[in-house]
């Protein structure tokens, strides 16, 4: 490997460990009286941002929404780049899912659906909360082929 390359592998190595490591961090807001699963997420942005969240229950359990779809809610509704008008969403380069689990948490198909209609080329990095720096990498796209989409 050239130098250059080296050092764009050791760049992206250290991004991702600090998407886990705010993945795990959002992890500590986990609401899950029931489960008592703490899952956190984290998304990058293309303009460098990192938004996280974590999975909130219900008592209804059907309620229930997963880290990863908080973590993007409330990155696209609460992005900085609102001047771009309603259609200007933040583009996704990475998401982040950390939970205390063999081998780390997969995400849910409803989870899968929702990253591949907002964030289709995205990296999904999983850790397992107690060996955050054991990491396995994914795409949307592969976890989600064929993803449903609305005919026009
Ligand atoms: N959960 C997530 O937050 N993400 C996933 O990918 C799978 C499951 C949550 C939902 C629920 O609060 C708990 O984990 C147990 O299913």
């Amino acid at each position: 490997m050239k130098n250059e390359e080296k050092v764009r592998a050791s760049s992206r190595r250290l991004l991702r460990d600090k998407l886990i490591a705010a993945a795990a961090k959002a992890r500590e807001g986990s609401v899950s009286p029931y489960s008592k699963f703490k899952v956190g997420a984290a998304l990058l942005t293309k303009s460098g941002e990192i938004i996280g969240g974590a999975n909130v229950e219900s008592a209804s359990y059907g309620l229930t929404c997963c880290a990863e779809r908080i973590a993007l809610f409330n990155a696209l509704t609460n992005r900085k780049e609102k001047n771009g008008g309603q259609d200007a969403r933040p583009i996704f380069i990475a998401i982040a899912v950390v939970a205390r689990c063999d081998g780390g948490p997969m995400p849910c198909g409803a989870c899968r659906q929702l990253l591949a209609e907002y964030a289709p080329d995205a990296k999904v990095f999983i850790a397992d909360s107690d060996d955050l720096k054991q990491v396995k990498a994914f795409t949307v796209r592969g976890l989600l082929p064929r993803a449903f989409v609305l005919a026009s």
